[in-house]
């Protein structure tokens, strides 16, 4: 299979490539999908398809070029390179942060931290998936009763890999940073931090298994012969608007309901039950992209000006890490419109700071990013993220 990159000069190159997705079911897998012409859509298409989708897209004068010429190739490095450090840690010491994990390392990696340092963390049940897993989220605490709180969550699409990665590490320098004083230890004096690591843990099981490159959950239901939902096109606001899809069979079905997903509902309920949520950051990859609502419209916002700013103001410190250049806006405008986004649901619940990240790169790798970059990635992140809280702390709503 290869990744190619197609460069749309207008919209109607672009609506060529949305076309694609109703004539070749299933063949062409969009890692980023047809947005807007500046913006470059990036496509696995298997080896048995390339020959056809090649002349689809030469006869239409769509310029495009070969991304990565072999997925294998990374497959196997990425296989490789986790063979290595695959065991199970007895401490978070001794943990690799620089590789990638299973499901069942990640979740043993939580019971040690929560053992280490039962002080300020602890974890909660919030319910299980579509095939009974569990679904686990962190608090990081230092007292207090229903304080104003921060929700992180990663891995919504299970491919996603480098975003779970990211939220393991930055868990750990929650712990670390906490004892130093500074701006953290303030954050932590005056709110509660929660991330949810694995948030479609099905998902994530089913991408180490069978098929790296799953994005949805897992859920069937009788009569439908594809399987899973877009975790991110379940919420509850927009549902099932322009940027989202009611065929079962495509990789942004929206399900049949709001929240139908266990995996999304669970959420809403533990934040609604929780009820004092006040900065919520939901993280995908890959493109470096830090966003906020609207997805479902192009209306702006009522405080679009403070997301601007703020956004602003978090790529910068990024970008001081490593010089990696993140662009922002609304996801609306800067992406695609997208209905039916976590965001723009906790952002129509009263949490006005909203922000969806996402991640490197910007497609030499894509999804198969080196693990080798995990460290630098969530290094870079944090700095945002704490750009994030900070601001939450010192504006309180
Ligand atoms: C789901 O898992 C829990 C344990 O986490 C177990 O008690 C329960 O019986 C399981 N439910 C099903 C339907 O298998
Ligand atoms: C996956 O999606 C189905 C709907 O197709 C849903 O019923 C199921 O609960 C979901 N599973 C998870 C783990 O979210
Ligand atoms: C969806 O997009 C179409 C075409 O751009 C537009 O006419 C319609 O109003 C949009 N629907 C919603 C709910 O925004
Ligand atoms: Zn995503």
């Amino acid at each position: 299979d290869q990744v190619l990159r197609v460069l749309a000069r207008d919209e109607k190159q672009l609506s060529l490539l949305r076309d694609l997705e109703g004539l070749k079911p299933q063949k062409v897998d969009f890692w980023r999908g047809p947005a807007r012409p500046s913006l470059p859509v990036d496509m696995r298409v298997p080896f048995s398809e390339l020959k056809d989708i090649k002349a689809y897209l030469e006869s239409h004068g769509l310029a495009y070029s070969i991304m990565i010429k072999d997925i294998q190739v990374l497959l196997d490095e990425e296989r490789e390179t986790m063979a290595k450090s695959r065991r199970l840690e007895r401490s978070t010491s001794s943990f690799s942060y620089s590789s990638y994990h299973t499901l069942e390392e990640i979740y043993s990696w939580i019971d040690n931290l929560v053992t280490e340092h039962s002080d300020i963390v602890s974890k909660i049940h919030i319910g299980n998936s579509f095939e009974n897993r569990s679904i686990l989220v962190l608090k990081f605490s230092t007292g207090g009763s229903q304080r104003p709180a921060i929700w992180i969550d990663t891995g919504i699409h299970s491919r996603e890999w480098i975003t779970h990665a990211t939220g393991i590490w930055i868990a750990k320098k929650i712990v670390n940073e906490y004892s130093k004083g500074g701006v953290l230890t303030d954050i932590l004096n005056a709110m509660d931090i929660f991330i949810e690591l694995v948030t479609n843990p099905d998902g994530f099981a089913f991408t180490h298994s069978m098929n790296r490159l799953w994005r949805k959950n897992k859920s069937t239901r009788p009569g439908i012969f594809c399987i899973g939902v877009d975790l991110n096109r379940n919420w509850n606001s927009g549902f099932g608007g322009n940027g989202s899809n009611n065929n079962p069979c495509s990789e942004t079905y929206h399900g049949p309901s709001p929240q139908s997903e266990p995996e999304v509902a669970a959420i809403v309920n533990f934040i609604t039950g929780h009820g004092n949520v006040k900065a919520l950051i939901s993280i995908h990859s890959y493109s470096q992209m830090l966003m906020y609502p609207y997805g479902h419209s192009l209306q702006p916002v009522a405080n679009q000006e403070e997301l601007y700013h703020l956004a602003k103001g978090a790529v910068k410190a990024l970008y001081e890490v490593h010089g990696i250049e993140y662009i922002f806006g609304s996801i609306s405008t800067t992406l695609y419109v997208a209905s039916g986004i976590t965001v723009d649901w906790a952002y129509d619940r009263g949490i006005k700071y909203a922000f969806s990240f996402e991640l490197r790169d910007t497609g030499r790798y894509g999804f198969l990013l080196p693990a080798s970059q995990i460290i630098p990635t969530a290094q870079e992140t944090w700095l945002a993220i704490l750009t994030i809280m900070e601001h939450t702390r010192t504006h309180p709503y």
